[in-house]
């Protein structure tokens, strides 16, 4: 057994995946083959969602079913709108999906039946109620009145509807919707591998999902988009951006948004992103955050070599749509469900228990001394 350390488990292939291939040598990320790039351009979300999780994309006959499924699923129990209106205000809005997660996995009646078929009913079911409880959050902590789901809207319109009480335009609705089709899926990142280790001790769907929203949480991961935003505010306007940048380069920070473990010369997922962040802000009238995004990006590529990732261009297109900051990653979570659901039911499939090893750096053998004699 050898003995070398990977720090991070860098660099290692701990499985074989059909999900989807991350490729940074060719700048590109497939999910079930198709490029994420194409299916931006022609696909919807649910569409995406359906491909990830049944391996297909889905004819018109198929889509309808799997969305009417989808819609049928997102009210809550009256037990979780109350668990929600009970807690605290100042909750962050990643724990409140993560213990929404938690406990519709004590209300759900297939919660101990994980074979492949109620898997995959629990995880629409998962994908479905998610975003209503972080909306019903939403409003509940701002004082306005709970806004019950609408089945005659999509997805990403009834997400909008949910929060805002309205529905945007199209154009606004189709920059969501590509955002969710991009967070989608993205092979064995942290929060994956978090669900898949979860999976691996024949646990549950709804502890692997939850497990995996506290993994996303983190600003090495997930919790970068709202890093971005608070940074972009700092900066404030245009004008600071190259003196802001230059000083946190000298004083060796982390600058959010940059770099990713895989993709070492750019993130494949950033051009798409970035365009569609360029039509909000345009619908918007608002290019501030565009051009300081310009020039962090220009300087960081530049001075470091170190490219933007996802949640460079996502966090501010969320601003401008009118999210809260705090809500970046929670909108992050309810598309990845998608991503990790397939993880775990590809887990399950082909389960091998997840159990690395340790090199011992602690005391030598010691003799344990009674109480009264220490
Ligand atoms: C994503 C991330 C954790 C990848 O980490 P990693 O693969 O372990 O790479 P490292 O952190 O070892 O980075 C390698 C080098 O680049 C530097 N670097 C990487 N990302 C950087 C960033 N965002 N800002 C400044 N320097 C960065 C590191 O300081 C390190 O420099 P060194 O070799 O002089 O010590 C890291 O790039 C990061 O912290 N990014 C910011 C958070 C973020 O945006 N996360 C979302 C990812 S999708």
């Amino acid at each position: 057994m050898s003995n070398v350390i990977k720090k991070g488990l860098l660099g290692i292939v701990v499985d074989e995946t059909e999900i989807s291939k991350v490729m940074p040598e060719i700048n590109s990320l497939t999910y079930r083959g198709y490029s994420a790039q194409d299916l931006c351009a022609a696909c919807k979300f649910e569409e995406v969602a359906y491909l990830i999780l049944n391996k297909d994309l889905p004819n018109s006959i198929q889509l309808k079913k799997f969305e009417k499924e989808e819609r049928d699923n997102r009210g809550l129990t009256k037990n979780l709108y109350e668990i929600i209106k009970h807690m605290p205000k100042k909750s962050h809005p990643m724990d409140v999906a993560r213990t929404a997660v938690s406990v519709m996995g004590l209300e759900d009646k297939e919660t101990s039946n994980s074979s492949p078929e109620a898997n995959l009913r629990k995880a629409i079911r998962i994908f479905s109620k998610t975003p209503t409880a972080l909306a019903a959050f939403y409003r509940i902590r701002k004082g306005q009145k709970l806004i019950k789901p609408n089945k005659n809207l999509s997805f990403s319109e009834n997400f909008f509807y949910m929060c805002f009480g309205k529905v945007p335009q199209k154009e606004i609705v189709k920059a969501f919707d590509v955002s969710l089709i991009l967070y989608a899926e993205h092979s064995f990142n942290v929060s994956t591998f978090t669900a898949r280790t979860i999976t691996s001790s024949l646990s549950d769907i709804h502890g692997a999902i939850t497990g995996a929203i506290a993994s996303l949480k983190g600003p090495l991961h997930g919790g970068a988009n709202e890093e971005v935003m608070h940074m972009m505010k700092k900066i404030k306007k245009p004008e600071n951006a190259l003196k802001w940048i230059k000083n946190a380069l000298s004083k060796k920070q982390v600058v959010m948004g940059f770099g990713h473990r895989v993709y070492k010369s750019g993130d494949s997922r950033v051009p798409t992103m970035r365009e569609y962040f360029a039509k909000v802000a345009k619908i918007k009238k608002n290019k501030n955050y565009e051009k300081i995004y310009d020039i962090i990006e220009k300087t960081m590529i530049k001075e470091k070599n170190i490219y933007p990732n996802i949640d460079f261009p996502t966090g501010p297109t969320y601003h401008l749509m009118g999210f809260d900051t705090d809500f970046f990653t929670p909108i992050f979570v309810t598309s990845r469900i998608i991503g990790w659901s397939a993880h775990i039911m590809e887990q399950h499939a082909a389960n091998k228990l997840i159990r690395p090893l340790a090199k011992y750096k602690g005391n030598k053998y010691r003799q344990v001394i009674q109480l009264n004699q220490r």
